[in-house]
Formats: structure tokens, sequence, C-alpha cells
């Protein structure tokens, strides 16, 4: 695509002010065919992932995982109930996640059923005037692939793009993009902050992992050497883009990427440099000439001499886990991403982790102004998909965390909608969301 340039972003039609919760900005033009819409990952949200690796991590005995998955919010058979939330939120497209484990549940074994389930997702989300953005691998695998030392195994790459390949052949008709992997950077950051060692923790971890699976070894996305996983991700998502451009040409592919904003704070220069040179620098190197850079920003961490600083705690934005995490920190991933690349950016994530949903809103839309600035300053964005439509399974911290627009009743899986929700459909009416129909 053309990078969208300030005159574009200024004159463009069926644009409108955004008032309401917004500070009071003079006047708001969103680009043209703006893709407004939320995004979620199937093992968060649709419940019985028996055959995935963090399934089998999940139930060790000597887990890290605070709460277990289990039925999570039952979406795989709520589906349709969840489009009709889409619909009242008055969204243009919805990212989500296939599994791979469903898909694919031994080496070479394809199961349609499951293919049929995807599509019949797509073609209802089309049918309401939703593009379906697919994630093809959101950080599970199917546990054999864990079984063949996951993500530190070179095959796992090719494996990846035969994956890439049925999906794109079978959804590729309905789906306006496909991401290939997601943060496959954000486990790397750990690793250079411990001087570029694997953490020792995750040794018996992956042991009881392989007895369970019956191998002599394990991976994961998220565990062992992130170095080794690093390298073998960026491998996998360059044929994994070949794969769906070879089985669906003219959709739009890319990778998203765990964009925090990163600050140097004095005597954290050096530190600053190895996570660049090490944890950001490969990935946008990877990028390079993609359709787009996923962005997914959530948190602002300044660098010292030996690691993140603690966060400041009189900030005006700080989540559940205490960190700071300023709506500003959008605009600046977003500019960052696309100096970097050269690639027209989406926001695939960004979010808040809070009980509190006036913080919430008041996140929500400061950092629409954050993006919006980035817009107007001739940064091509292509869409915002707001973390999460509902709060879900939040990998090892359980069902604690909250990010969701709605929230979830874990006897009933009962939806109900927060106030922030409301606003999320305010703002983009005012932004002059449209249905839309094609791809990205
Ligand atoms: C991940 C999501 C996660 C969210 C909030 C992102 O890093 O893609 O799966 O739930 O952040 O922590």
């Amino acid at each position: 695509m053309l990078p969208l340039t300030r005159r574009h972003a200024l004159t463009a039609a069926g644009a409108a002010f955004l008032v309401g919760a917004a500070p009071a900005r003079p006047s708001y033009r969103w680009p043209e065919r703006f893709l407004w819409g939320t995004a979620t990952a199937g093992h968060q949200i649709d419940g019985g992932n028996t055959n995935s690796d963090y399934w089998l991590l999940e139930n060790l005995p000597n887990t890290r995982f605070k709460e277990r998955s289990g039925d999570t919010c039952d979406s795989w058979n709520r589906w349709p109930e969840d489009i009709g939330l889409l619909k009242a939120l008055g969204v243009n497209a919805y990212r989500f996640s296939v599994e791979w484990a469903r898909i694919e549940p031994e080496p070479d074994l394809w199961s349609q059923a499951t293919l049929d389930h995807y599509r019949r997702q797509c073609a209802a989300l089309r049918d309401a005037g939703i593009m379906p953005v697919v994630t093809l691998h959101h950080f599970t695998s199917p546990r054999w692939i864990g079984a063949m030392g996951g993500w530190e195994n070179e095959q796992t790459a090719d494996r990846f793009a035969r994956y890439a390949e049925r999906v794109a052949a079978a959804l590729g008709d309905l789906t306006g993009a496909f991401c290939t992997l997601n943060e496959p950077n954000a486990q790397v950051n750990s690793q250079v902050l411990r001087g570029g060692k694997a953490d020792p923790k995750d040794a018996p971890i992956l042991a009881a992992a392989a007895r369970k699976a019956g191998s002599d070894r394990f991976g994961a996305y998220f565990l062992g050497d992130a170095f080794k996983v690093r390298d073998i991700c960026i491998k996998a998502h360059r044929k994994g883009v070949d794969a769906v451009k070879a089985k669906a040409p003219g959709t739009k592919v890319g990778i998203t990427l765990a964009l925090q904003e990163w600050k140097k704070s004095p005597g954290g220069d050096a530190l600053y440099e190895r996570l660049w040179q090490q944890a950001r620098k490969p990935f946008y190197d990877a990028a390079k000439g993609d359709d787009f850079i996923g962005v997914q920003t959530y948190i602002l961490f300044r660098t010292g001499p030996d690691g993140f600083l603690p966060a400041r705690q009189d900030a005006a934005f700080i989540n559940t886990s205490n960190l700071e995490v300023p709506p500003t920190a959008l605009g600046a991933a977003v500019r960052e991403a696309h100096a970097n690349t050269g690639a027209p950016v989406f926001v695939t994530e960004n979010g808040i982790e809070t009980e509190d949903d006036a913080l919430r809103m008041r996140h929500l839309s400061q950092s629409l102004d954050s993006l919006h600035d980035a817009i107007a300053d001739d940064v091509p964005v292509l869409g915002y998909m707001h973390w999460s439509l509902m709060d879900n399974f939040e990998w090892e911290s359980g069902y604690g965390p909250k990010f969701g627009l709605y929230s979830v009743d874990r006897a009933t899986f009962a939806r109900k909608s927060k106030p922030a929700a409301a606003l999320f459909r305010d703002l983009i009416r005012k932004a002059g969301v449209k249905p839309v129909s094609g791809k990205l």
C-alpha cells in the first residue's frame, strides 16, 4: 500500500470528530477504510485446547501456571454470540487465532472438520461486514511439536510453513490478512537481561514435559533458549509468508511484535543497546518488505544499568501488575516500527490490564490520541485492534488480569459489557467506521 501522507490523513472522507470521553482535540480525521476491531487468541478464549503444548504445561505437577485454562470462555461453542458482541461494538475487523493443535492434531494428519469450523466463523464475520484477521500462531503449538523440541528444532520452521499453507488454502478467500507468529520477540528481552543465558528455572519444567509427552526432549515458544527460538521463529515467519502468498495470493501477511516503549535512564545506554541489537533489530530486519508490521504495545520500560527500572509509582497510568503504561507508548511504538521496517503499521494489540474501567477508558481514548498524532505525522497505519474483546485466560497469570471490554462469568460464561465497550463503540462510530469487504 502507498504510504499515507499527512494530506490523506487530513482529508479522508467520512472522518468525524471524536468527542465525549476523548480529550478536546479540534479535529480527528482517520484514514479512509481504517480497520477498527478487537483481538483475541484461541487458547485464551476457546477452551478445551487439550492437544496443545500449553495444556500439557499447565497440567504438570511443577507447573508455573497460576491456573489451568480449562474451558476458558467457551468461545469454541459460543463464537456466534461473540460475533454478536463485535456487532454491538460496531467494529469492522476482528483479529483471532486458529489453533495448530486442532488443525494438525498429529504430524501430517489434517482436520477438515476444524478448518470447516473456522470457515463458518470467517463467513459469519464477513456476513456482518467484519474482516477476519487470522493469526496462525499465537503462542501455542501442538504437543507433538513440543515433543520434537518445539521452537528450538529447525524442522519446526518447515512444519509451520506447511501448516500455514493449509490454513491459507482453506481460509484465504475469506481472510482479510494473516499474521504469522504472535510476539516471537517477547521472551528474548528477558534472556538479554539475564546476560544471554536461558532461564535455569525452565529446565525442570521442560524435563517434566518431556516425560509426560513420552519424549527425550520438549520445547515451547516461551521456554528454553530464547535466542535459538528467536532465530527459528524468524525463519518460520519468512517461510510462512511465502506459504501464505503461494496459496492466498493478494492476502496481506505480517508478523506481530511485542513493542514496549523503551526509554534510557541514566546509566541505561548499554543495556538499551543490547536489547535493541538482540531483541528488537533482528525482528525489524525480518519484517522489512512485509505487507505490514503488527504493533502490540502495553508498557513503558526504562533501562537502567542492570535491568528495567521499577515503575514510577506517581505515573498517571499504572496497571494491575504495577507497570507504567502510558497511552503515549502506542504512538512511540508505531513510529519506531515504521521507521525501522518501512512497512505500514497495523496495531494488532493495545489495551490495559486493569480492574478499573474508568482507567481503561482514559487509557483507550488517550491511546487513540497518540495513534492519531502519529498518523497526522505521516506514519501509515492500517488499523487498531483493541486487546481484548473479553476477559480471558492470561497465560501463566491465569484468570486474574483483566483486559476485556466485556467481562465473562467464570461459571456461566455469560458476557457482560463494561463501560469501556460503549466508549469504544462511540469513539469508532465518530471516527467514521464502516463495514468492509475484501482484503486489508
Ligand atoms: C499477547 C496476549 C496477551 C496480552 C496481554 C500480548 O502479549 O499477545 O496473548 O494476553 O499481551 O498480556
